[in-house]
């Protein structure tokens, strides 16, 4: 965690309601005990009001409520790129408990297995504009012609190129420049590659350790042990051949990534003037509590920006539907419809925007992705 993030962070301890304020939102002082420069890899926050410490491992700051319980359930991740004597001696038994229970499955939403960070990173970081060696192609033996035409046609042309569309836009209506981005669930951290002309400042938040220590890594020179690896032929393993990131340095301060949970996020409220979740409404168990929460952290007027190729699980379906009006027949309409009701006023809209997952040389997930933009005005509930 950068030294300058520090001030932007308060505690988000849950406590007793007193006063309607579930959330402690103290203030945090930093430990650090190793350091590279301005970037704190190794350490803790400590609220000066209710004394909560919070780990900072690998570079990347903790900031939820269970550390022990998170440390837990995400030792996959973060064994791989934090040594055990880091792990602060209190969780530590709980912690190489778990770790030794590690298993590597098939599971499609583990967020800390490298198989799926190794897609995410395909997804944000490869082009098929810029690659210069056809990534998509195998490197032994033919490739799938029916593969390498999809990807040469619609890989470029995913969610990334239409938030690029709209914050033109705003760029325009000069409401870009020196303007305060919140993401939430922003994953390997690929969208700010797309943001970080003109905005004042950048944070991004998701639950999964490797993907936030591999967005530091690529946008921070955070250190990062290990290879970053593609999958090829599921005959040499599950990925397989190695890809030469390009580190591409953050050039303000004012740039970080941290672990928290998008619904009680360590931040003041009403702060932020454009909020972007990508394709996390749909992992959600109560998917309204993402626009209630983007209106939360935004300023009067700010903008938040949705997109989601709507993969309910049925529990979260049937949420939304007793949340929508009879004439509501869509996803698409039923998500706007929850930013309505959260007091946003939809201005800009898209349909079936391709976003494209390659999985090996002979498997391509394709997924066609609703994505709106809106602005935050009064509540009407
Ligand atoms: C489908 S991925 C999308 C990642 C990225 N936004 C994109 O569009 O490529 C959803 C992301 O949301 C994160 N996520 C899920 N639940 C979350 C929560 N409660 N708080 C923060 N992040 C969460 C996951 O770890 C994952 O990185
Ligand atoms: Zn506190």
């Amino acid at each position: 965690m950068l030294t300058a993030t520090v001030s932007e962070l308060r505690c988000p301890q849950k406590i007793q309601k007193i006063k309607g304020k579930p959330t402690c939102f103290g203030h945090l002082d930093l430990h650090s005990r190793k350091q590279v420069k301005l970037d704190v890899i190794t350490g803790e926050l400590v609220c000066q009001k209710c004394k909560t410490q919070y780990p900072i491992l690998g570079g990347v700051a903790i900031l939820l409520s269970d550390v022990a319980a998170y440390l837990v359930h995400h030792v996959k991740g973060i064994s791989q790129l934090v040594p055990d004597s880091e792990i602060p001696k209190k969780y530590l038994r709980d912690y190489l408990f778990a770790k030794a229970e590690i298993e590597e499955g098939h599971i499609e939403d583990d967020l800390e297995a490298a198989r799926v960070i190794s897609l995410y990173f395909m997804n944000h970081y490869l082009t098929v504009k810029a690659a210069s060696n056809e990534w998509w192609k195998a490197e032994n033996g033919p490739s799938s012609p029916l593969i390498a035409k999809l990807i040469q046609e619609y890989w470029d042309h995913g969610p990334f190129e239409q938030i690029q569309v709209w914050l033109e836009k705003l760029n325009q209506n000069n409401q870009l420049p020196n303007a305060r981005v919140l993401e939430l669930g922003c994953g390997v951290g690929g969208l700010y590659s797309v943001l970080k002309s003109g905005i004042g400042s950048y944070l991004g938040l998701d639950q999964s350790f490797a993907s936030i220590a591999l967005a530091r890594h690529l946008h921070l020179g955070a250190p990062y042990p290990g290879k970053i690896m593609i999958p090829q032929d599921l005959l040499a393993g599950v990925t397989s051949r190695e890809m030469g990131a390009k580190i591409s340095l953050a050039q303000n301060q004012s740039v970080d990534w941290i672990v928290s949970d998008f619904a009680h996020p360590p931040l003041e409220f009403e702060g932020y003037d454009i909020c972007i979740a990508l394709n996390l409404i749909d992992m959600l168990d109560h998917p309204h509590e993402l626009p209630k929460m983007q209106s939360e952290v935004l300023k009067k007027g700010g903008i938040a920006i949705q997109s989601s190729p709507y993969i309910w699980n049925e529990r979260a379906a049937k949420q939304l539907r007793s949340h929508q009006p009879a004439s509501v027949k869509t996803s698409a309409k039923a998500v706007e419809h929850l930013y309505t009701k959260a007091g946003f006023r939809i201005s800009d809209s898209e349909e079936h925007i391709p976003w494209l997952f390659f999985k090996n040389l002979r498997q391509l997930e394709v997924y066609s992705v609703h994505a709106f933009m809106a602005v935050k005005g009064d509540r009407v509930q």
